[in-house]
Protein backbone atom coordinates (compact mmCIF):
# COMPACT_ATOMS: atom_id res chain seq x y z
CA UNK A 1 0.00 0.00 0.00
CA UNK A 2 1.46 3.95 -1.21
CA UNK A 3 0.53 6.49 1.32
CA UNK A 4 0.45 9.63 -0.41
CA UNK A 5 0.17 12.83 2.24
CA UNK A 6 -1.44 15.61 0.96
CA UNK A 7 -1.85 19.64 2.40
CA UNK A 8 -5.06 19.70 2.24
CA UNK A 9 -8.59 18.82 0.10
CA UNK A 10 -7.42 20.75 -3.00
CA UNK A 11 -3.86 18.87 -2.91
CA UNK A 12 -5.59 15.57 -2.54
CA UNK A 13 -8.18 15.86 -5.39
CA UNK A 14 -5.25 17.46 -7.79
CA UNK A 15 -2.87 14.11 -6.85
CA UNK A 16 -6.07 12.02 -7.44
CA UNK A 17 -6.92 13.15 -10.76
CA UNK A 18 -3.27 13.12 -12.23
CA UNK A 19 -3.59 9.43 -11.41
CA UNK A 20 -6.74 8.46 -12.98
CA UNK A 21 -5.79 10.97 -16.00
CA UNK A 22 -2.30 9.24 -16.48
CA UNK A 23 -4.40 5.97 -16.28
CA UNK A 24 -6.81 7.14 -19.21
CA UNK A 25 -3.87 8.68 -21.12
CA UNK A 26 -1.64 5.65 -21.17
CA UNK A 27 -4.88 3.53 -21.97
CA UNK A 28 -7.47 5.63 -23.47
CA UNK A 29 -9.77 2.47 -23.61
CA UNK A 30 -9.10 2.06 -19.63
CA UNK A 31 -12.32 0.46 -17.21
CA UNK A 32 -13.21 2.96 -14.55
CA UNK A 33 -14.41 1.91 -11.26
CA UNK A 34 -15.90 4.90 -9.83
CA UNK A 35 -17.07 6.11 -6.61
CA UNK A 36 -20.07 8.82 -4.89
CA UNK A 37 -19.87 10.38 -1.92
CA UNK A 38 -18.01 14.15 -1.04
CA UNK A 39 -14.80 12.89 -1.15
CA UNK A 40 -14.23 12.27 -4.89
CA UNK A 41 -16.18 15.60 -5.86
CA UNK A 42 -13.21 17.73 -6.16
CA UNK A 43 -11.24 14.96 -8.19
CA UNK A 44 -13.92 14.72 -10.84
CA UNK A 45 -14.02 18.87 -10.83
CA UNK A 46 -11.08 18.59 -11.32
CA UNK A 47 -10.99 15.84 -14.23
CA UNK A 48 -13.64 17.73 -16.00
CA UNK A 49 -11.65 21.07 -16.37
CA UNK A 50 -8.60 19.20 -17.97
CA UNK A 51 -11.19 17.72 -20.30
CA UNK A 52 -12.44 20.89 -21.20
CA UNK A 53 -8.96 21.98 -21.85
CA UNK A 54 -8.22 19.04 -24.12
CA UNK A 55 -5.96 17.23 -21.93
CA UNK A 56 -7.40 14.39 -21.04
CA UNK A 57 -9.98 12.12 -23.14
CA UNK A 58 -12.66 10.39 -21.88
CA UNK A 59 -14.53 9.04 -25.05
CA UNK A 60 -13.29 5.55 -25.25
CA UNK A 61 -13.23 4.90 -21.12
CA UNK A 62 -16.20 2.72 -19.43
CA UNK A 63 -16.89 2.66 -16.01
CA UNK A 64 -18.59 0.63 -13.41
CA UNK A 65 -20.07 2.45 -10.29
CA UNK A 66 -19.51 0.35 -6.72
CA UNK A 67 -23.49 0.85 -5.60
CA UNK A 68 -26.84 2.60 -5.44
CA UNK A 69 -29.59 3.05 -3.62
CA UNK A 70 -31.78 0.63 -3.73
CA UNK A 71 -35.50 2.08 -4.41
CA UNK A 72 -34.74 4.86 -5.91
CA UNK A 73 -35.37 5.75 -9.64
CA UNK A 74 -32.01 6.56 -12.00
CA UNK A 75 -33.49 10.72 -11.91
CA UNK A 76 -34.12 10.63 -8.20
CA UNK A 77 -32.14 13.69 -7.45
CA UNK A 78 -30.27 11.62 -4.15
CA UNK A 79 -29.49 8.45 -6.38
CA UNK A 80 -26.10 8.13 -7.53
CA UNK A 81 -27.26 7.34 -10.56
CA UNK A 82 -27.61 11.52 -11.03
CA UNK A 83 -24.89 12.12 -8.69
CA UNK A 84 -22.73 10.65 -11.10
CA UNK A 85 -24.64 12.62 -13.79
CA UNK A 86 -24.33 15.89 -12.30
CA UNK A 87 -20.71 15.65 -10.45
CA UNK A 88 -18.92 14.47 -13.51
CA UNK A 89 -20.58 12.64 -16.88
CA UNK A 90 -22.36 15.74 -18.23
CA UNK A 91 -18.88 18.00 -17.40
CA UNK A 92 -16.65 15.33 -19.60
CA UNK A 93 -16.67 13.78 -23.19
CA UNK A 94 -17.36 10.15 -22.17
CA UNK A 95 -20.55 8.48 -24.03
CA UNK A 96 -23.19 7.80 -21.15
CA UNK A 97 -23.68 4.51 -22.99
CA UNK A 98 -20.47 3.18 -21.27
CA UNK A 99 -21.25 3.97 -17.89
CA UNK A 100 -22.76 2.08 -15.70
CA UNK A 101 -24.16 2.23 -12.30
CA UNK A 102 -26.05 -0.59 -10.66
CA UNK A 103 -30.17 -0.57 -11.10
CA UNK A 104 -31.26 0.72 -7.78
CA UNK A 105 -34.97 0.86 -9.38
CA UNK A 106 -35.13 -2.53 -10.10
CA UNK A 107 -36.82 -4.10 -7.01
CA UNK A 108 -35.50 -8.08 -7.89
CA UNK A 109 -32.23 -7.56 -5.53
CA UNK A 110 -31.14 -11.16 -7.24
CA UNK A 111 -31.65 -10.34 -11.04
CA UNK A 112 -30.13 -6.80 -10.30
CA UNK A 113 -26.72 -7.84 -8.52
CA UNK A 114 -26.56 -10.64 -10.87
CA UNK A 115 -26.94 -8.65 -14.16
CA UNK A 116 -23.97 -5.91 -12.75
CA UNK A 117 -21.80 -8.80 -11.87
CA UNK A 118 -21.87 -10.51 -15.04
CA UNK A 119 -21.71 -6.61 -16.90
CA UNK A 120 -18.48 -5.75 -14.71
CA UNK A 121 -17.15 -9.38 -15.46
CA UNK A 122 -17.47 -9.07 -19.26
CA UNK A 123 -15.51 -5.58 -18.62
CA UNK A 124 -12.92 -7.36 -17.60
CA UNK A 125 -12.99 -5.65 -14.36
CA UNK A 126 -11.49 -2.26 -13.71
CA UNK A 127 -8.32 -0.94 -14.70
CA UNK A 128 -8.26 1.64 -11.81
CA UNK A 129 -10.79 1.24 -8.74
CA UNK A 130 -11.67 4.75 -7.04
CA UNK A 131 -12.71 4.28 -3.39
CA UNK A 132 -13.43 6.70 -0.46
CA UNK A 133 -14.27 5.29 2.75
CA UNK A 134 -16.61 5.51 5.07
CA UNK A 135 -16.02 6.23 8.71
CA UNK A 136 -16.91 2.92 10.08
CA UNK A 137 -14.26 1.51 7.32
CA UNK A 138 -16.83 0.51 4.86
CA UNK A 139 -15.83 0.37 0.62
CA UNK A 140 -18.74 1.13 -1.60
CA UNK A 141 -21.59 -0.48 0.42
CA UNK A 142 -19.92 -2.97 1.98
CA UNK A 143 -20.69 -2.55 5.98
CA UNK A 144 -18.40 -3.98 8.68
CA UNK A 145 -19.52 -7.48 9.68
CA UNK A 146 -18.35 -11.29 9.79
CA UNK A 147 -17.14 -11.87 6.76
CA UNK A 148 -15.67 -10.19 3.65
CA UNK A 149 -18.23 -10.30 0.54
CA UNK A 150 -17.91 -11.54 -2.82
CA UNK A 151 -20.16 -10.33 -5.95
CA UNK A 152 -22.53 -7.76 -5.99
CA UNK A 153 -25.26 -8.06 -3.46
CA UNK A 154 -27.88 -6.08 -1.37
CA UNK A 155 -27.37 -4.80 2.18
CA UNK A 156 -28.88 -3.24 5.00
CA UNK A 157 -27.03 -0.56 5.75
CA UNK A 158 -25.98 0.35 9.35
CA UNK A 159 -27.47 3.50 11.42
CA UNK A 160 -24.42 4.97 11.27
CA UNK A 161 -23.86 4.88 7.45
CA UNK A 162 -27.17 6.65 7.41
CA UNK A 163 -26.88 9.01 9.76
CA UNK A 164 -23.44 10.00 8.18
CA UNK A 165 -25.10 9.85 5.12
CA UNK A 166 -28.42 11.87 5.99
CA UNK A 167 -26.53 15.23 5.59
CA UNK A 168 -27.32 14.66 2.08
CA UNK A 169 -30.44 14.21 2.75
CA UNK A 170 -33.59 16.68 3.99
CA UNK A 171 -33.85 14.50 6.87
CA UNK A 172 -32.92 10.94 8.27
CA UNK A 173 -36.06 9.07 7.47
CA UNK A 174 -35.60 9.90 3.49
CA UNK A 175 -32.23 7.82 3.58
CA UNK A 176 -33.12 4.48 1.96
CA UNK A 177 -32.13 1.87 4.24
CA UNK A 178 -31.20 -0.50 1.92
CA UNK A 179 -28.23 -0.62 -1.10
CA UNK A 180 -26.92 -2.62 -3.41
CA UNK A 181 -23.45 -2.65 -3.76
CA UNK A 182 -20.21 -4.30 -5.74
CA UNK A 183 -18.86 -6.85 -2.93
CA UNK A 184 -15.40 -6.70 -1.80
CA UNK A 185 -13.89 -9.51 -4.17
CA UNK A 186 -14.96 -7.27 -6.82
CA UNK A 187 -13.23 -4.48 -5.80
CA UNK A 188 -9.71 -6.56 -5.56
CA UNK A 189 -9.99 -7.86 -8.96
CA UNK A 190 -9.31 -4.51 -10.07
CA UNK A 191 -5.64 -3.95 -11.49
CA UNK A 192 -4.90 -0.77 -9.53
CA UNK A 193 -7.13 0.86 -6.50
CA UNK A 194 -6.52 4.65 -5.70
CA UNK A 195 -8.47 5.64 -2.29
CA UNK A 196 -9.29 9.27 -1.42
CA UNK A 197 -9.65 10.28 1.92
CA UNK A 198 -9.78 13.85 3.79
CA UNK A 199 -11.15 14.79 7.17
CA UNK A 200 -10.23 14.17 10.35
CA UNK A 201 -13.79 12.25 10.72
CA UNK A 202 -12.00 9.35 8.15
CA UNK A 203 -8.96 9.48 10.94
CA UNK A 204 -9.66 6.51 12.85
CA UNK A 205 -11.10 4.56 9.07
CA UNK A 206 -8.29 5.70 7.59
CA UNK A 207 -5.64 3.94 10.14
CA UNK A 208 -7.44 0.62 10.46
CA UNK A 209 -7.32 0.76 6.67
CA UNK A 210 -3.67 1.12 6.51
CA UNK A 211 -2.03 -0.60 9.63
CA UNK A 212 -5.05 -1.89 11.48
CA UNK A 213 -5.25 -6.18 11.32
CA UNK A 214 -7.03 -7.54 8.02
CA UNK A 215 -10.63 -8.04 9.24
CA UNK A 216 -14.28 -7.57 8.26
CA UNK A 217 -15.22 -5.62 10.99
CA UNK A 218 -13.00 -2.77 8.90
CA UNK A 219 -13.98 -3.57 5.32
CA UNK A 220 -11.36 -1.20 3.74
CA UNK A 221 -8.59 -3.08 5.74
CA UNK A 222 -8.55 -5.67 3.09
CA UNK A 223 -6.99 -3.83 0.58
CA UNK A 224 -3.55 -4.09 2.63
CA UNK A 225 -3.39 -7.09 0.43
CA UNK A 226 -4.03 -5.79 -3.23
CA UNK A 227 -0.99 -5.51 -5.04
CA UNK A 228 -1.55 -1.66 -6.50
CA UNK A 229 -3.04 0.19 -3.89
CA UNK A 230 -2.71 3.81 -3.06
CA UNK A 231 -3.70 5.95 -0.65
CA UNK A 232 -3.76 9.43 -1.21
CA UNK A 233 -5.36 11.49 2.23
CA UNK A 234 -4.63 14.63 3.38
CA UNK A 235 -3.19 15.75 6.55
CA UNK A 236 -6.19 15.62 8.70
CA UNK A 237 -7.28 11.88 7.65
CA UNK A 238 -3.74 10.89 8.07
CA UNK A 239 -3.17 12.59 11.59
CA UNK A 240 -3.70 8.88 13.38
CA UNK A 241 -1.20 7.06 11.22
CA UNK A 242 2.84 7.45 11.53
CA UNK A 243 4.67 9.99 9.39
CA UNK A 244 7.09 7.38 8.03
C1 LIG B 1 -21.13 6.32 0.86
C2 LIG B 1 -20.64 5.62 -0.39
C3 LIG B 1 -19.17 5.26 -0.30
C4 LIG B 1 -18.37 6.46 0.18
C5 LIG B 1 -18.84 6.85 1.56
C6 LIG B 1 -18.08 8.03 2.15
O1 LIG B 1 -21.57 5.45 1.85
N1 LIG B 1 -21.39 4.42 -0.66
O2 LIG B 1 -18.72 4.82 -1.57
O3 LIG B 1 -17.01 6.16 0.20
O4 LIG B 1 -20.21 7.21 1.47
O5 LIG B 1 -18.65 9.21 1.69
P1 LIG B 1 -18.00 10.65 1.83
O6 LIG B 1 -16.95 10.72 0.80
O7 LIG B 1 -19.13 11.58 1.55
O8 LIG B 1 -17.49 10.75 3.21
Amino acid sequence: MRIIRTVDYQDMSRKAANVISAQVILKPTSVLGLATGTTPIGTYKQLAAWCAKGDVDFSQVSTYNLDEYRGLSHEDVQSYHYFMRTNFFDHININLANTHVPDGSNPDAEAACRDYDRIVAEAGYPDLQLLGIGRNGHIGFNEPGPYFSKGTHMVNLTESTIKANSRLFDSEDQVPRQAYTMGVQTIMYARSILVVANGEEKADAVYRMCYGPVDPQCPASILQLHTNCTVIADEAALSKCPRD
